[in-house]
């Protein structure tokens, strides 16, 4: 199929939280990898996201700070939004589904169907919570998980064994809102027949068995296992408001009106007038950059005319929504294309444990950005080399730092800074000419022509990883040559100036096939080579340089980044609570997992006074063997404490603490530590411990 153009979209994310890592690696870079590498083979194309902004995460979220949804949602928007610039991920628009345009067109949608009659009405037994006064959305119902008897499972999650749920299926359910036991009320909601739709469905996903495994494996098993209807609509207050009589208090279901939002911005973005937010929301609406006047309707060219080419960008957590529900969105409404391919990737860990908002345990972007300032390209480098593209990767410090110092550095930067010097040196910084070759220059001349076309396979084919690795090989080859070269010994000027020729050469190939890898590198290179942006059809080229041409000023394109920077980033790490193994709440993103005020009052927390504080050489950190005497009830205890570096062993004796007494003891060493006394972290990442302000009784419980 000969597409003209490409709609090209990146998942929107939850305005429920700062952009991180995960996220990067996910979705936005190789999307954003995708989406300039196209633009330089100067094909017609639109890159599409904005902020996912109804939905229970967002909810769950306005709880938590004690903030109305919209406040939150305002937050995030900005947040992610800026931050998405400020590293370079080139959207044509980063939209939020709580512009009034949005509203509009899902709404619209959902009309389209609902008078097409695709939907079916069921009236279903929801819970209810009597006190909070409204149903429970999956995520606010907790209880006994059927399988594996762990008493914190979600509505629609346990998160320990890792089955899908359904609220009713929880032993002994509550609700998160109010701690009561919930009731089931009838309701009335519209579904979406994916059953009926199955036969359809399974044509669209076999006639896409290019699909990335892991992408067409995961629909196989959906299909597999036969799809089932599933609602559209839901009872909450939150989202795009169902455009019906009968159905108060309800709105569009989340994963209905976000894939919708592709369209929207889409929309807007293109559409001759500007759009206003609903609500409270953006204040100022930016007017469209393009397309203005182009009429209404160009945005359909890159939904409906068959000729372009959709493209989804997600997180494997997205993939039976793209490749499944909303496909069968689509088909239902009939004017639709459909995804052409969906390259969804696998997520990313941090230092050995998964990403985690809720526990802190995350390199944030906007942290990043503020703390290696131009140091986007050195972190698009190293997710894209690390990429969770076939199976669940891990981003270490440690890893980063090495691929900047012996990659970017080492290989990269290092070839182009030899080349410029040396020009500078016997040239006086200009292009010298090159008319005699050797059969080794003709080589390698050879082998620069090819490479352009290794790199665009492997970006065609979504491998980015594979491509990174072949644009770092083209300045390896570079290194290669000049160190078989050795320009600086030899004395013929003529020869000197070839071999310089050609490593300039491949410098302005650099320049081209690194853009959408590393963009702020090319722009950095294209000054330093003193030339424009050039186009992927430049590339390959062996005299994009011309004899003569007047070079820029040699600058350094990357920096070692020594020891204490990256011990910094570990320990800032280590300072956030630690990870709960083996599963935290939400993947790499969002829903951290709510405490019950019954998960608070399990932990029994008590005031004790250390009676003796000693020396514990045989920890393997520094540390003191704490006694602690907590009353009558609970006795004498010991236990272990990191301490030693802000407190004395006198200046313990008779200090009043507070620990967990009712953890199961736990083996330090030779020591049984039989509480855990509770500290927060001090400057030196050691503890300070939390001491209760006036002078209480011992024993006291913490409530
Ligand atoms: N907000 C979702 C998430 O973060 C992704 C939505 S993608 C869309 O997982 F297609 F629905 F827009
Ligand atoms: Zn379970």
């Amino acid at each position: 199929m000969n597409f003209k153009r490409h709609t090209v979209t990146a998942a929107l994310p939850y305005a429920n939280g700062p952009v991180h890592i995960g996220h990067l690696a996910g979705c936005y870079i190789p999307a954003d990898i995708y989406v300039r590498y196209l633009r330089s083979k100067g094909e017609d194309v639109k890159f599409i996201c904005g902020s996912d902004e109804h939905g229970v995460p967002i909810t769950i979220k306005a709880k938590k700070e004690g903030i109305t949804p919209q406040q939150v949602v305002d937050k995030y928007h900005k947040m992610m939004g800026d931050s998405f610039r400020e590293f370079g991920i080139s959207f044509d628009i980063y939209s939020r589904t709580s512009n009034k345009i949005h509203h509009e067109t899902a709404q619209e949608f959902f009309k389209t169907l609902y008078d097409k009659k695709v939907f079916t009405e069921e009236v279903t037994e929801q819970y209810f919570d009597e006190k909070a006064n409204q149903f429970l959305a999956d995520r606010y119902i907790t209880g006994t998980c059927p399988k594996c008897a762990n008493e914190n499972a979600y509505g629609d999650q346990c998160e320990k064994c890792g089955s899908t749920l359904s609220p009713t299926d929880l032993i002994n359910p509550k609700s998160t809102l109010s701690g009561e036991k919930p009731v089931l009320r009838k309701t009335k909601n519209w579904f979406l027949p994916l059953d009926k739709m199955q036969p359809q469905i399974e044509k669209y996903i076999e006639s896409h068995k290019d699909w990335k495994v892991n992408v067409y494996g995961q629909c196989k098993s959906w299909l597999d296992q036969k799809l089932q209807p599933r609602a559209m609509t839901r009872d909450l207050d939150w989202g795009v408001k169902v455009p019906l009589k009968d159905a108060e208090g309800k709105v569009l279901y989340v994963w209905f009106d976000a894939p919708i939002g592709y369209i929207s911005a889409t929309k807007e973005l293109l559409s001759p007038t500007p759009t206003l937010p609903i609500g409270e929301g953006e204040k100022k609406q930016q007017v469209p950059p393009n397309g203005r006047d182009l009429g209404g309707a160009a945005w359909e060219l890159y939904w409906k005319s068959k000729d372009t080419r959709l493209v989804h960008f997600i997180g494997k957590d997205n993939i039976v929504f793209h490749c499944i529900i909303f496909p069968a969105m689509l088909m239902a409404h009939g004017d639709y294309i459909l995804a052409d391919n969906v390259p969804a990737n696998e997520f990313l860990n941090l230092e050995g444990e998964k990403i985690s908002t809720s526990r802190n345990w995350a390199v944030w972007l906007h942290e990043y950005l503020q703390e290696f300032p131009g140091k986007q390209d050195v972190l698009r480098y190293v997710l894209t080399s690390n990429a969770p593209e076939t199976k669940d990767n891990d981003f270490t410090w440690k890893d980063f730092q090495q691929k900047n110092n012996s990659e970017l550095v080492a290989i990269l930067g290092n070839f182009v800074n030899r080349t410029m010097v040396l020009t500078q040196k016997y040239f006086a910084n200009t292009v010298p000419p090159a008319d005699e070759f050797t059969r080794g220059d003709l080589l390698i001349l050879e082998e620069i022509t090819k490479y352009p076309q290794k790199v665009a396979a492997s970006v065609d084919a979504f491998k980015f990883r594979e491509a990174l690795a072949e644009m770092i090989n083209l300045a390896r080859t570079g290194n290669k040559y000049l160190a078989e070269n050795e320009p600086w010994k030899l004395t013929d000027k003529k020869r000197i100036g070839c071999i310089l020729n050609i490593c300039l050469q491949i410098s302005a190939n650099l320049a081209v096939v690194a853009e959408p890898f590393l963009p702020n590198t090319s722009v950095n290179l294209s000054a330093i080579l003193n030339i424009g942006k050039l186009n992927w059809r430049d590339a390959g080229r062996t005299d994009i340089l011309k004899t003569g041409h007047p070079l820029g000023i040699a600058k350094l394109l990357f920096e070692k980044i020594e020891d204490d920077i990256i011990e910094k980033q570990i320990q800032k790490l280590k300072s956030s609570p630690p990870p709960l193994s083996p599963s935290g709440g939400g993947h790499g993103g969002g829903n951290s997992p709510m405490a019950t005020i019954d998960d608070f009052k399990k932990l029994d927390i008590r005031v004790g006074k250390i009676i003796e504080a000693l020396d514990f050489p045989e920890a393997k950190k520094p540390a003191y063997k704490l006694k602690i005497d907590f009353g009558k009830e609970i006795g004498i205890k010991n236990s272990s404490a990191q301490i030693t570096k802000n407190y004395t062993k006198e200046q313990l004796k008779g200090k009043l603490v507070l620990a967990v007494v009712n953890f199961p003891p736990r083996k330090v060493g030779p020591f049984l530590s039989e509480v855990l006394t509770l500290g927060v972290p001090g400057d030196n990442n050691e503890t300070i411990l939390v001491e209760p302000g006036k002078d209480v009784e011992v024993g006291g419980k913490l409530s």
